[in-house]
């Protein structure tokens, strides 16, 4: 655990991190790659994850050994093997094939605000986690996740709302997650105290 800060993300030592940006107040937990990636303030992952691609929202909590972004290997070509683009690991001659890593890179998966990546769980490439959703442990998620709604199982499918439809309607028009530290602050005994209608009535 740390005291987490506004001003630069909280990146342990031994995490690899490329082409990424993180927001205020971010933890990223150990041995984590994160490649070309937006996280957004607050959000954190724990230890061992694999992040490729993404586009992740405020207040996003992310359990250890999740894959974000799982990429791809060329199904359609004579191999999938990775000598096909990575070929300056295997020749001295060969470039690496710049157009599969943008393609690989162009396919964003994107993670809603306030959401719940359970342990082990394995995200696909260009599939939308709305806000407010949970995403069970060890899930593998192929298909968009509407908001508010928590999923799991390989492949994941709705497992029930975490809130009722009129519920996350509110609670996505008030955006509490936009709110600033101080405000949030002010906030933090009703956060705890009360449910989420009991909240909305109460802020919105
Ligand atoms: C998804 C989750 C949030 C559901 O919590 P819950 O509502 O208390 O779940 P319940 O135990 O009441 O189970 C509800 C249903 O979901 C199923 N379910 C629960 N967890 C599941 C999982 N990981 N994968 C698939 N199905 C799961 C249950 O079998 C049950 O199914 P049924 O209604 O057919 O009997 C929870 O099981 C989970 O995966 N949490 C993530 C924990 C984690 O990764 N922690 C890491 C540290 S943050």
């Amino acid at each position: 655990m740390a005291r987490l800060r506004s001003d630069q993300p909280f990146i342990h030592p031994d995490c690899s991190i490329a082409n990424s940006q993180f927001g205020e107040y971010v933890e990223i937990g150990a041995g984590t790659r994160v490649v070309n990636t937006v996280v957004g303030d607050y959000s954190y992952c724990d230890r061992t994850c694999d992040i490729a691609n993404a586009q992740i929202g405020k207040f996003a909590n992310i359990a250890s050994f999740t894959r974000i972004g799982a990429t791809d290997h060329p199904m359609e070509k004579a191999s999938l093997h990775h000598f096909l683009y990575r070929s300056t690991d295997y020749w001295d001659d060969a470039e690496d094939d710049a157009d599969w890593f943008q393609h690989r890179a162009s396919r964003i998966t994107r993670i809603g605000h306030d959401t719940w990546i359970g342990h082990a769980a394995i995200i696909k490439p260009e599939v939308t986690i709305g806000h407010g959703a949970v995403v069970a442990s060890g899930a593998v998620v192929t298909k968009d996740v509407p908001p508010y709604t928590i999923v799991g199982g390989v492949t994941a499918d709705p497992i029930r709302l975490r809130f009722p439809r009129g519920v996350a309607d509110r609670m996505i028009a008030l955006s509490w997650w936009d709110w600033d530290s101080l405000r949030l602050r002010a906030a933090l005994p009703d956060f705890r105290a009360l449910g989420a209608e009991g909240f909305l009535e109460k802020y919105e």
